[in-house]
């Protein structure tokens, strides 16, 4: 996409902080007309320092995306306001780490109400604006929604699940004039992980705790010396990758934001019995082997 961004607002959801917060502060700067949807104002700080360093102009709005009722009401005010909606990137989701024995049924019902019907009600409710003017849906998804991740059961499926109905619909949707893209980062340095209560976890995990720390301690400690173990990116790299995203003439359904992630999932893509993320997967399990890793 070339010149001025379309006209219309693009409403970035969970922006309050992380990917959701860069890419507010990125496609504002890119010259779009953004609403900055934020959980809680209380809890918008991230976005507020970032907005505060860049000079750009936003809209801030409170949405809960779980909260189905408001939607509908929330994206057409935003439309009426910036005459039309050009785009909805939906940030919005939760991460947890815990062993599959212990994370309960309520726990995954809270991740798939923010991870999948969140996104599913407000592309629901946009695609009456963006079907008026050629808009597009960009989700966040993960790697982790197309290789289930050990100790991230219920974040693997909720982003499996959203890729599913995403990758249903698209074809669907580009045949009334709307664009819908799933981006797939691979892990990336925010507060999301920061979150994560290791010592409760570890203290609760019983005989899964020896490997959930291998697991962990791989991931910390071989990053870059381990094949196929994507490298962390920051916030502002994948907001980076979403708003080339949204500009480009014709966004593909997947954008994977960094290069080992891209060859992760084309294995992953290409693995029609398991067999080699099972590997993959095993080796990032087990303890490191004493001398350096190919
Ligand atoms: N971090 C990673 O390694 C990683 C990797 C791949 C993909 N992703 C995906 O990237 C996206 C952004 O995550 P992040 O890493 O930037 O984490 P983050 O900083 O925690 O951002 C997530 C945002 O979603 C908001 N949120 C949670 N529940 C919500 C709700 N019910 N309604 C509205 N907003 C809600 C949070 O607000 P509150 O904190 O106020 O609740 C927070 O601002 C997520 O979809 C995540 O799954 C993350």
């Amino acid at each position: 996409m070339t010149g001025r961004p379309p006209a219309g607002a693009v409403i970035v959801t969970g922006s309050g902080s992380g990917v959701g917060a860069g890419t507010v502060v990125e496609l504002a700067g890119r010259g779009y007309q953004v609403v900055a949807s934020v959980h809680s104002r209380d809890r918008a700080a991230g976005l507020a320092g970032l907005v505060a360093r860049s000079g750009v102009e936003i809209d801030v709005e409170e949405l809960d995306v779980t909260d189905e009722s408001s939607i509908p009401a929330f994206v057409d005010a935003v439309a009426a306001r910036h005459g039309g909606l050009h785009a909805i990137v939906s940030s919005a989701g939760v991460m947890g780490v815990d062993t599959f024995e212990n994370e309960d049924l309520a726990s995954y019902r809270r991740t798939f109400d923010v991870n999948v019907f969140g996104p599913v009600a407000l592309l629901k409710s946009g695609l009456p604006h963006l079907r008026a003017g050629g808009g597009r849906f960009i989700a966040v998804g993960s790697v982790a929604g197309v290789l289930g991740l050990p100790f991230q059961e219920s974040y693997s499926g909720s982003k499996f699940a959203l890729e599913g109905i995403l990758e249903g619909f698209a074809p669907v949707a580009r045949r009334v004039g709307v664009a819908v893209s799933i981006v797939e980062p691979g892990p990336i340095s925010t507060d999301a992980v920061g979150r994560t209560d290791w010592a409760r976890i570890l203290d609760r995990a019983g005989p899964y705790e020896k490997v959930l720390r291998q697991y962990y301690d791989n991931a910390a400690a071989r990053q870059g010396t381990l094949p196929e173990l994507p490298a962390t990116q920051t916030a502002a790299e994948v907001a980076s990758a979403i708003a080339d995203l949204l500009g480009s003439d014709d966004p593909p359904f997947r954008c994977q934001t960094a290069a080992d992630t891209r060859l992760l999932i084309a294995r992953k893509l290409a693995d029609v019995n398991g067999e080699t993320v099972g590997t993959v997967i095993g080796r990032w399990l087990d303890p490191a082997p004493s001398k350096t890793v190919e």
